[in-house]
Order: C-alpha cells, then sequence, then structure tokens
C-alpha cells in the first residue's frame, strides 16, 4: 500500500543541513518534510567537529536555537600554532573582533532535533529507498519506505542535505556536472578522552613525524587527533601508543602537562577537498556535505553545511513571499563564491601543517617560512584570523 501527502519542500537527510533548513523554514510558515535514512540515536552517536564559526553561531541565535550552546559552550578568542619546539597565539578578537565557539555538532544536532520536537515538525527518521521524480517539472515527488511501507510526497522543491553518501547529488545529469577534487595521502587518527584538555585553547602542531591537532568539546572532554597513512590500523594503535606519539608532536613544555586516560572513542579520518557544480538542477538544491567536502583542517565542513542553508532559506523565503525565483537561480553562485573562499583555506591550512609523503626539502624551507612569517606578520595573522572566524555569509 502507498500513502500519499504534499509539503512545500522535501528535505532529503536529517543532518545540521537539513534540520536547520525545516527549521529555519517552518519558522517562515513553509511546510517540509525531513527524510533521514538513519535512527535519531544513530545521528546523535557520530562524533563530529565542534568549532562554530562567529556568522555560523549568529544565525543558530537568531533562530532561537542556541540557548544550550550560550550556556554550555566555550568561546575561544584565539587559536595556537606550534612548530620547531615554539607556541605562538593568533589573537582572533584583537584582530578581527570575532570569535569561535566551541561547542560539538553532536549537541547542535540535538538541539535541532529538540527544536523540531517542540514545532512538532515531521522527521521522519529510518526512511529508506529515498527516490526523486520529476524535478524538472512543477510537480517534483519523493518516494520512500518506512518499515516496509512505501510513501509518496508531492512537493514544489527538493533540498538534497544528504551528506557525503547521500542519493541526493546523483539526480543532477552527469554530463552537466563539473567535478574538482583533491585527495590527500594520509588521514586523521582522532581520539575522545574524558581527561582535561592540554591547554584553554585548540593548538594546531606542524612537526616532522607529522601533524597533531589537541582540541576539545568540554573541560573533562579532549579531542586529538594526529597524521597517519591511510591504512593505519586501529589495532595498532593502542591507547599508550597514540599517547606518546602526540607527546612526541608537541613542544616539550606543552606535551609535559598532557594528562592522559582511556579513549572513549577511536577512528581514521581520510582527508579530501571536493566540490561539485552546480549545486542545483530543476527544483532540486543541493547543501552542506551533499554538494562539497573539505579536509578538517579549519573545522569548515559544519560551517559550510551552516553557511548553504543560510543562503538556500533566504531564496526559498524569497520565493514563498515574492514569487520570484531570482534567488533560488542564484544560488549555486551564491553559495559556491563562499565555499571555495574556505576550501581554499582549509587546503592552504592542510598544505602549512602536515608533512607530505616524498616532497623534498624545498617544500619543508616552504612550510618552514610560512610559519615563521605568520609567528611575525600580524597580517598574515589577521589573514588566517579572519578566515578561522568565518568569512561574512
Ligand atoms: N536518504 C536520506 N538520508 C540520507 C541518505 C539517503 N539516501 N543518505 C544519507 N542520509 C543522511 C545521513 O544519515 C545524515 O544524517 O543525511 C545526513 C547528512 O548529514 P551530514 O553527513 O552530517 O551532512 P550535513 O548535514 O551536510 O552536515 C555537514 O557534517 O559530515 C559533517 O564535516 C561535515 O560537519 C560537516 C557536516
Ligand atoms: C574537533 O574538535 O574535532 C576539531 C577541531 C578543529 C579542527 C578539526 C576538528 O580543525
Amino acid at each position: 500500500m502507498t500513502t500519499s501527502s504534499a509539503t512545500k519542500v522535501v528535505i532529503v537527510g536529517g543532518g545540521p543541513a537539513g534540520t536547520l533548513l525545516s527549521h529555519i523554514l517552518d519558522s517562515h510558515g513553509i511546510d517540509n518534510v525531513v527524510l533521514e535514512l538513519r535512527s535519531r540515536d544513530y545521528v546523535l552517536g557520530r562524533i563530529r567537529a565542534g568549532v562554530i564559526e562567529q556568522g555560523s553561531a549568529d544565525l543558530l541565535r537568531k533562530y532561537g536555537v542556541a540557548n544550550r550552546m550560550d550556556h554550555e559552550g566555550f568561546s575561544h578568542e584565539g587559536v595556537n600554532l606550534a612548530w620547531a619546539g615554539r607556541l605562538f597565539r593568533v589573537d582572533f578578537v584583537g584582530l578581527t573582533g570575532s570569535l569561535v565557539t566551541i561547542y560539538g555538532q553532536t549537541q547542535i544536532q540535538r538541539d535541532l532535533y529538540e527544536a523540531r520536537d517542540a514545532a512538532d515538525a515531521t522527521v521522519v527518521f529510518e526512511a529508506e529507498n529515498v527516490t526523486l521524480h520529476d524535478l524538472d517539472t512543477n510537480r517534483p515527488s519523493v518516494t520512500y519506505e518506512v518499515r516496509g511501507e512505501r510513501q509518496t510526497v508531492q512537493c514544489e522543491f527538493v533540498a538534497g542535505c544528504d551528506g557525503t553518501h547521500g542519493t541526493s547529488s546523483s539526480y543532477i545529469p552527469a554530463e552537466l556536472v563539473k567535478t574538482y577534487e583533491n585527495v590527500y595521502p594520509f588521514g586523521w587518527l582522532g581520539i575522545l578522552s574524558e581527561t582535561p584538555p592540554i591547554n584553554d585553547e585548540l593548538i594546531y602542531a606542524n612537526h616532522p613525524r607529522g601533524f597533531a591537532l589537541c582540541s576539545m568539546r568540554d573541560p573533562l572532554l579532549s579531542r586529538y587527533y594526529i597524521q597517519c597513512p591511510l591504512d593505519t590500523d586501529l589495532e595498532a594503535w593502542p591507547d599508550d601508543r597514540f599517547w606518546e606519539e602526540l607527546g612526541k608532536r608537541l613542544p616539550a613544555q606543552v606535551a609535559e602537562t598532557l594528562v592522559t586516560g582511556p579513549s572513549i572513542d577511536k577512528s581514521v579520518t581520510p582527508l579530501a577537498s571536493v566540490v561539485r557544480e552546480p549545486m542545483q538542477h530543476g527544483k532540486l538544491f543541493l547543501a552542506g556535505d551533499a554538494a562539497h567536502v573539505v579536509p578538517p583542517t579549519g573545522a569548515k565542513g559544519l560551517n559550510l553545511a551552516i553557511s548553504d542553508i543560510y543562503h538556500l532559506s533566504a531564496a526559498l523565503i524569497e520565493y514563498y513571499e515574492s514569487g520570484s525565483m531570482a534567488a533560488l537561480d542564484c544560488y549555486t553562485e551564491r553559495a559556491l563564491t563562499r565555499v571555495w573562499k574556505a576550501v581554499r583555506f582549509s587546503w592552504w591550512m592542510t598544505n602549512l601543517m602536515h608533512q607530505f609523503p616524498g616532497e623534498g626539502a624545498f617544500a619543508l624551507k616552504m612550510q618552514e617560512a610560512e610559519l615563521g612569517y605568520l609567528a611575525s606578520s600580524t597580517a598574515a595573522q589577521t589573514a588566517l584570523a579572519e578566515n578561522y572566524v568565518g568569512l561574512p555569509f
């Protein structure tokens, strides 16, 4: 049996991009349905990054989903770079007047689901075989199955917010898509541990043994990463080995203060930049990881998903308020202008901080010179700071 319903916008994917879009559209009276492949517990169990740009935080505040973030998150007014046994700080507030908030993506996701619950919104979990139809007509529709029952939703637009492994992006005809890709020959081995963070602010370290990052979620929950080969076997990395290797990659006086403990999560993340153009076709609009991926250096992934939703929600609101397709027609251009700048920043920071297998002495000298320049130049630090806290939407 097939059950039919109708809405204005079907949102495929209930990650941060999809749920935020649903919340914003709803606050403007635009009816929508979110279809999420996984269960709510599964989505909330995923460990992701946790650096929120000033503009992202302000958008969450504007739509009333930042209360917990403002109480439990941490304002970071700067970031630290370590190399050659030294540490220097880039002062975000002093250089740009803005800061970042440390608050896990998982928490943002929980806040967004709770806001959706409060509004009695339709978020369908465990929606399988989501299939898009008639995207180049005025009557698109989406079919899916929940617990074996087939459903059809008629709609006016489809937002593809289903991440890197989603289905939506495959509906843009291949001959119209240009893919730009840069895959790195290494990954990050990351752990989460219930230990106090090594420092009040993040530390990004360039070291001959490989990159390291000291991050955190709260005063008793630390997140650490070390650069690793792509074929790294987690079994070969018991906690003791991880802590020892991390310590070796940090300046000695910093490493001395490292508090170690058992990890509660351990994983390897490959690093890549991928951008697919265009981000729209007919009545389909892609946002977030469904359209682009950045390496985690600089923590831009979640923030780009939020800035896409800023542009897509504004364009849909304009359409429903005035009937004009103008902003929707320009969506790809508006979203990608900002996306490319963040792709550039995360590429620059990745190149600056990692060891590249097979690269010679010249490349190392270039990193050394650039880090020396950064440490001594206010202009260079301002460029880092304004990108890190987030360029304007
Ligand atoms: N049908 C429905 N939902 C799907 C499908 C599908 N075929 N495929 C994937 N999904 C869901 C995933 O289960 C996930 O919950 O889409 C959601 C996409 O969410 P994210 O991967 O979190 O992507 P996005 O919302 O764009 O947020 C980007 O997440 O991956 C991080 O680094 C990234 O922080 C960035 C942020
Ligand atoms: C994290 O805390 O998980 C994190 C922080 C900064 C990054 C990437 C990840 O650049």
